[in-house]
C-alpha cells in the first residue's frame, strides 16, 4: 500500500491518503506509527469503519483507555466515547451546544492521555468544526525571553476549572467528590514527549488554573497570554467534519477546541483514548 503524506493547513500535522484499514499490515502500521511520532495530527478521511475496526486501529498506536469522565454510550465498546454528541434539540434550536473551549486531554490527571483517535459519524450540515493546535510549533515560536521565563514552571491543572468555564454547575456533594478523585495536578508548562524528546507548551487552557506558588493575578496574566499566543489564526487548523473522517493527535502537544453547532443539527463523534503516562504532581 502506497502511503502519501499531505501537510494540513497552518504546519498542523500531516493527512494521509491511501490507507485502507481493511488491508493494514506489518509496513502500514510502522508508518503509521512512525506517523503518529512525527505529527501532532493526522487525518484520514472516508475510512468507513465500525467501533471494532476503530478499536483495532486504536490498538495499532498503543493501549487505548477507558475516559476517566465520560461514560461510554450502551452497546459500544467501553473504550469508545461520544463527547459533544448532541441528539439536535426542538428546544431553542438556534442555541450553540457542543462548543468545548481549548484543551489537552485530562490535564488534570497525573496521567494525561498519549492521544486519541477522534471518527466523524454524523456532521451538522454547519458549525460542527474542530480546532487543532501544534504547541510544539508554538514553543518554537516563543522568544528566547519568553522561553527561559517559562522554563522549570508549572501549571496546576483543576477539572473545577473546565466546569466553571462550561457554565455546569455541580451540586456541593459532587464537587466534593470530584474534588477528591481529582486533586490539584501540577503538570510542567513545557512539556518534553517522552517518545520523541520533543519539547511543546502544555498549556490546556480549560484546565490549567494557576501557576504553582505565583500570586492569583501574575499567574492569570501569563496563562491568558500564552493562551492568546497559541490561538492565533497562523497557529490553528478548524478542521471541518465529513463523515468517516478520522483525525488522531498527539496529546503531548496539541491543543483541541469544538467550535459547536446549533441545537437543531445532530452530531456524533466517536473517540478512542490512548493511555499515557504518569507526568503529574498532585499538590492537594
Ligand atoms: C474532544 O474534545 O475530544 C471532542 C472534540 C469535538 O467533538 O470536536
Amino acid at each position: 500500500m502506497e502511503l502519501e503524506f499531505v501537510p494540513l493547513p497552518n504546519g498542523v500535522g500531516s493527512e494521509i491518503r491511501g490507507l485502507d484499514p481493511r488491508e493494514i499490515g506489518g509496513a502500514e502500521e510502522a508508518a503509521l506509527q512512525e506517523a503518529f511520532l512525527r505529527n501532532s495530527v493526522l487525518l484520514l478521511r472516508d475510512l468507513q469503519l465500525t467501533p471494532e475496526s476503530h478499536l483495532a486501529l486504536t490498538h495499532i498506536l498503543g493501549e487505548p483507555e477507558i475516559h476517566p469522565m465520560a461514560p461510554a454510550r450502551p452497546g459500544q465498546p467501553p473504550e469508545i466515547i461520544e463527547p459533544s454528541y448532541s441528539a439536535g434539540g426542538a428546544h431553542d434550536p438556534d442555541e450553540i451546544v457542543g462548543h468545548i473551549p481549548w484543551h489537552s486531554d485530562q490535564t488534570y490527571t497525573q496521567r494525561p492521555c498519549r492521544g486519541a483517535l477522534l471518527r466523524a459519524i454524523e456532521i451538522p450540515p454547519e458549525g460542527g468544526q474542530t480546532g487543532f493546535v501544534d504547541t510544539a510549533a508554538v514553543y518554537q515560536a516563543l522568544s528566547d525571553d519568553v522561553k527561559a521565563a517559562i522554563e522549570g514552571l508549572e501549571a496546576v491543572h483543576r477539572l473545577a476549572r473546565s466546569h466553571r468555564l462550561l457554565g455546569l454547575h455541580q451540586e456541593e456533594e459532587k464537587a466534593r467528590e470530584l474534588a477528591a478523585r481529582f486533586p490539584d495536578m501540577a503538570h510542567p508548562l513545557v512539556r518534553v514527549d517522552p517518545s520523541s524528546g520533543i519539547r511543546s507548551l502544555d498549556i490546556s487552557p480549560m484546565f490549567a488554573d494557576a501557576v504553582a506558588g505565583w500570586p492569583t493575578d501574575k499567574s492569570e496574566a501569563l496563562l491568558a497570554r500564552l493562551r492568546d499566543f497559541a490561538t492565533q489564526s497562523r497557529f490553528v487548523y478548524w478542521h471541518e467534519w465529513k463523515p468517516d473522517d478520522l483525525i488522531i493527535w498527539n496529546n503531548y502537544r496539541v491543543l483541541h477546541s469544538a467550535a459547536g453547532h446549533k441545537n437543531r443539527y445532530v452530531r456524533t463523534m466517536n473517540r478512542t483514548t490512548l493511555t499515557g503516562e504518569i507526568d503529574g504532581r498532585r499538590t492537594t
